[in-house]
């Protein structure tokens, strides 16, 4: 039920298209559309990559991809302030970090952050995640997917922003090893529920609710928001076959 609640509109009660269906979304269109009529930011930071707009960022990203193919590739969708990026890579000096974020203040200030604790084992790109990726993890090379308190696009109007989506689902399955995983961390059930139904849908993952909705993670800035409030969280695992 509380699925089906996620299909409508909280206040209007308005019924939108299944949220599985396709949502590609790319909000001001594809990479090319974006290259050509979109408006590249001002990065102040030499840190933060610009795949979109900057070839030598899209080729540092693609060097940064086929550096060691020993290398976990760890990407992390929507870094924001880069906690867990931080928590992460001190933890696990082994992996290659990539994380995406699609605001220039976050990226800069996360790259501030990495930089002070000395940090080298991550890149940060100023961009959305689904539209270099394609390029950079097609025919399996990330060994994770992370994916942490994703907006949840409430409104019907916007459901089809929400990442998780058949397309989305069948990109990410493209882009991990076999073994790999795409992980989702959620405060918002429905979320965790629609999750687990579209990577159940696409047939070629193992999907599993965690028992432990931290999954053995460094935490996030809003899962330390949700503890200190007391508002539960879950997680939900897709493990490609
Ligand atoms: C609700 S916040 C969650 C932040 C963080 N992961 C946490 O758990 O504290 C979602 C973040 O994802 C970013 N974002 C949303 N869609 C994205 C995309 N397609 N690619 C990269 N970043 C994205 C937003 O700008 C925002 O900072």
């Amino acid at each position: 039920m509380a699925f089906k609640q996620f299909h409508l509109a909280p206040s209007t009660g308005e019924a939108v298209a299944d949220p599985r269906s396709r949502s590609r979304a790319l909000i001001g269109g594809d990479l090319q559309m974006r290259r050509a009529h979109g408006t590249p930011s001002k990065l102040a930071d030499p840190d933060v990559l610009d795949p979109v707009f900057r070839a030598q960022d899209f080729e540092a990203v693609r060097a940064w991809c086929q550096r060691d193919e020993d290398r976990p590739l760890v990407v992390e969708i929507g870094f924001q302030l880069g906690e867990f990026a931080v928590a992460y890579c001190a933890r696990r000096p082994e992996i290659a970090y990539l994380g995406f974020e699609v605001r220039k203040q976050f990226c800069e200030e996360s790259a501030r952050l990495l930089r002070s604790r000395g940090l080298e084992n991550a890149r940060l790109c100023l961009a959305d995640a689904r539209l270099i990726l394609p390029d950079m993890a097609a025919g399996g090379r990330l060994d994770e997917l992370l994916v942490f308190f994703p907006d949840p696009w409430w409104k019907p109007r916007h459901v089809k922003k929400r990442l998780f989506s058949d397309d989305f689902v069948a990109d990410a399955h493209d882009w991990l090893r076999p073994g790999g995983r795409l992980l989702l961390k959620t405060d918002v059930e429905p979320y965790a529920a629609l999750a687990e139904a579209t990577l159940a849908a696409h047939g070629g993952y193992r999907v599993e609710r965690l028992a432990d909705p931290h999954a053995g993670l460094p935490w996030t800035l809003r899962e330390r928001r949700c503890d200190l409030h007391g508002y539960p969280t879950w997680a939900v695992a897709g493990v490609r076959q």
